[in-house]
């Protein structure tokens, strides 16, 4: 069977979510999962953006083995020399150089002709081949770009030495079979369409972003560009997680395959959802917490004779564990690392291994028994609370009447030489008292802008896991996760992180 190849961009496009930032160490460790999950190719970042998405984009490049590590460019030298700086150490590398090709790009944009458009891909796809093997290029908004000048420009791509072309529905404003009339199109008249491999990039605007994917792959796409969870600018990107479970379950209607390991795509969508702060929706296709659960008396007569008269996937197929065995507080420290590292955790450091089994016992003791759910927990727990900037070492809340609580919070400022800082503040509810303390400490006039709490596993004793959105003075949006057993400081946590 043919397989198509997957286009990671949660670290570039992903990252353009608003209030989404992830520092070096975190993308690292989101680019070796997606390794682990079989994307083809990661774009780790636009190294020209910045010197920490350079830095980024550099130690990406050096991590990863066998994924594509990629870099994007716009039609300019500067780009092109700073992005081959970034991935020179890769394993496998790809640029990724685009320009705007719509009318309204060029004329509003761009201020640039249809001729000095071609004249710019032409230098800049042929100088990005004289550095890299593999070099894509994007028209960018490209769905609203007249046909016939597509082509052209598409044509003289290749003939300058593009190996893909990748086409954009940047605003996300196609739809399925205008998508798919355009890749027909494309085949029809590229003289050297063969010569590339053409790829989808679907924004979600219309909520028509995996439809379009599918659409183009019918019509000659052997690509798919998307973002795990969908995160990305506006409505999102393409949800790869989608793409790779449709194509898997209706291998009949498609006919390809592709490397993701389904089975690790629930760790996958678990880890971004958790360093973005940004929660599942409970209904979201695949992942949410609702797709494997049957809520009505006439459903679940029927998964209970059948599971297949209600269930088209298994919860198993994408990694959702349900019944793994569980460890609980007899369980020893070689159990807890046998566990963790048939988890796909790296348990060679010795200190690392001593913080997160501190943290398992003291989960074991609260709670009956730690699923690998509530293990994953832990680690990324620990991973937010050992990289930001604020270590909470006290929380104490008192509800004073039904209008008024109090709390106490003590941290330890990691860049402020580890100083203890610590406030008293009143509030309409314990979170309210939690989040007016810290606000003083941090001494940021930040506001509140959603508050999200959610159960990591089931059952009373389940650890709490936080999202906060804040508006931060810069009139920029923040997200924060926090997780623990306790609800009131996981939000505390949650809302360090936003602060950080
Ligand atoms: O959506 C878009 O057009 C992009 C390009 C940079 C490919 O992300
Ligand atoms: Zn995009």
């Amino acid at each position: 069977m043919q397989k198509v190849q997957f286009f990671d961009t949660t670290l570039r496009d992903g990252e353009q979510t608003p209030g989404v930032n992830f520092n070096t160490q975190e993308k690292v460790q989101i680019a070796l999962q997606l390794e682990n999950w079989g994307i083809d190719v990661i774009e780790a970042g636009f190294p020209i953006s910045s010197q920490g998405d350079f830095e980024a984009v550099q130690a990406i490049a050096r991590a990863c083995k066998t994924a594509q590590i990629g870099g994007l460019a716009r039609c300019n030298k500067k780009d092109i020399d700073r992005a081959y700086e970034a991935l020179k150490d890769a394993a496998h590398s790809q640029i990724h150089v685009f320009i705007a090709t719509s009318p309204i790009h060029r004329e509003h944009k761009l201020n640039m002709t249809k001729e000095e458009i071609l004249a710019s891909v032409k230098e800049h796809v042929s100088y990005a081949r004289t550095l890299f093997e593999n070099v894509q290029f994007s028209p960018e908004d490209a769905t609203r770009t007249e046909w016939e000048f597509l082509v052209e420009v598409i044509q003289l791509a290749i003939e300058s030495g593009a190996t893909v072309i990748n086409i954009p529905d940047t605003v996300g404003y196609t739809n399925p079979t205008e998508y798919a009339n355009l890749f027909k199109y494309l085949r029809e008249h590229v003289a050297s369409f063969d010569q590339a491999i053409f790829s989808s990039h679907c924004h979600d605007d219309l909520g028509m972003a995996v439809a379009n994917t599918m659409a183009a792959f019918e019509n000659g796409a052997r690509r798919v560009e998307g973002t795990v969870n969908g995160i990305g600018e506006r409505a999102g990107n393409t949800a790869l997680e989608e793409v790779a479970v449709a194509l898997h379950i209706r291998q009949d209607a498609y006919g390809f395959d592709s490397n993701i390991k389904l089975s690790e795509t629930k760790r996958t969508s678990d880890l971004v959802s958790r360093l973005a702060g940004m929660p599942v929706p409970r209904n979201k296709a695949i992942i949410g917490a609702n797709a494997y659960a049957h809520e009505s008396g006439i459903h679940q007569d029927g998964v209970l004779k059948n599971p297949e008269t209600y269930e088209i996937i298994t919860p198993q197929l994408v990694g959702v564990e349900k019944n793994a065995l569980p460890l609980g507080k007899l369980s020893g420290r070689h159990a807890f690392i046998d566990r963790m590292e048939s988890l796909n955790y790296d348990m060679s450091d010795k200190e690392a291994v001593n913080g997160l089994f501190v943290k398992f016992k003291d989960l074991a003791d609260r709670k009956k028994s730690i699923t690998n759910a509530d293990l994953h927990a832990i680690y990324a727990g620990k991973h937010i609370e050992d990289t930001g900037r604020y270590e909470l070492v006290q929380l104490t809340v008192q509800i004073i009447n039904d209008k008024m609580s109090a709390a106490t919070v003590a941290v330890h400022d990691r860049e402020d030489d580890n100083k203890l800082k610590h406030a008293t503040a009143t509030g309409s509810g314990m979170v309210d008292a939690v989040y007016s303390a810290i606000n003083e400490i941090s001494g940021k006039a930040v506001r509140l802008q959603q508050y999200e709490i959610d159960a990591v596993t089931e059952g009373i004793d389940a650890q709490a896991q936080v999202h906060v959105t804040v508006l931060g003075s810069d009139g920029f949006i923040h997200n924060g996760t926090g997780i623990d057993h306790d609800v009131v400081r996981a939000s505390a946590k949650a809302y360090l992180q936003a602060l950080d």
